[in-house]
């Protein structure tokens, strides 16, 4: 199964409080902590967090400059931890405009959990959809010599990337907003879509449970029509 979470909610969980956003997310890193550990125990093969999206470069500096030193930390700390909890992390999005210093903790952090075999955790950083799947069709339509086939092949494999094969299952919004803000369209195309008003740094196993319960008594059709309906025929 794979999951994807947009964590929104950090900047009016510091504000309630009186504190600086910058210290929303510094709660909101806390969050992802705990759930990346009831996901594994949950069996989720792969989980996709957006943790910086193209678009939150337009966010003041010093908040970008903040969100980006608590990504880079926040790797370097937990890679010992993901290694020996066999989490294997696997950062998508751009890596043109990442500064040296994150770039060596995404890599470091990637190579030391490589061996993972319990979650696929997957970070997405300077991510768009939009973006992923230009890159993708641009790929594709060089590589596939015209045939719409391997195209749209070749649009699935650069989407998912190597680590999840299959498209998002399940797609959790905290927060409270419903919308999907450019992240993973492609695969999203038949995700079942849970939004929950819990700001993300309040979000906890309980929460990833009960948007698990609500997944499991959802019906996935992709399209077709239910099992039964053949019988009405
Ligand atoms: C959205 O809340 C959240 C983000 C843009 C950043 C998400 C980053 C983290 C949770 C930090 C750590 C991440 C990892 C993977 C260690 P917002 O700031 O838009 O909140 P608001 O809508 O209340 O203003």
């Amino acid at each position: 199964m794979h999951v994807a979470i947009i964590m929104d909610g950090n900047g009016r969980w510091a504000a309630r409080r009186g504190l600086p956003r910058t210290a929303g997310h510094v709660q909101g890193a806390k969050a992802v902590r705990r759930i990346v550990e009831a996901a594994a125990l949950a069996d989720i093969a792969t989980l996709t967090l957006y943790a910086f999206s193209c678009d939150n470069w337009g966010r003041p500096p010093g908040e970008v400059a903040a969100l980006l030193r608590l990504l880079r930390r926040s790797l370097l700390t937990e890679t010992g931890h993901c290694a020996e909890s066999l989490v294997r992390v696997n950062v998508i999005g751009r890596r043109d405009r990442l500064s040296p210093d994150l770039l060596r903790a995404i890599e470091h952090c990637e190579r030391m959990t490589a061996e993972g075999s319990r979650l696929n955790l997957r970070i997405a950083i300077d991510y768009s959809a939009r973006h992923s799947i230009l890159q993708a069709a641009r790929s594709g339509l060089a590589g596939a010599g015209g045939e719409e086939r391997q195209f749209l092949q070749r649009m699935d494999e650069v989407n998912h990337s190597a680590l999840a094969t299959e498209g998002v299952d399940l797609l959790i919004r905290t927060g409270g907003e419903k919308r999907l803000s450019d992240f993973l369209l492609w695969e999203c195309a038949y995700a079942e879509l849970y939004f929950t008003d819990c700001l993300w740094p309040d979000f906890d196993a309980d929460g990833l449970h009960q948007a698990l319960s609500d997944y499991a008594r959802r019906q996935r059709r992709f399209g077709r029509v239910p099992e039964t309906a053949d019988a009405a025929l």
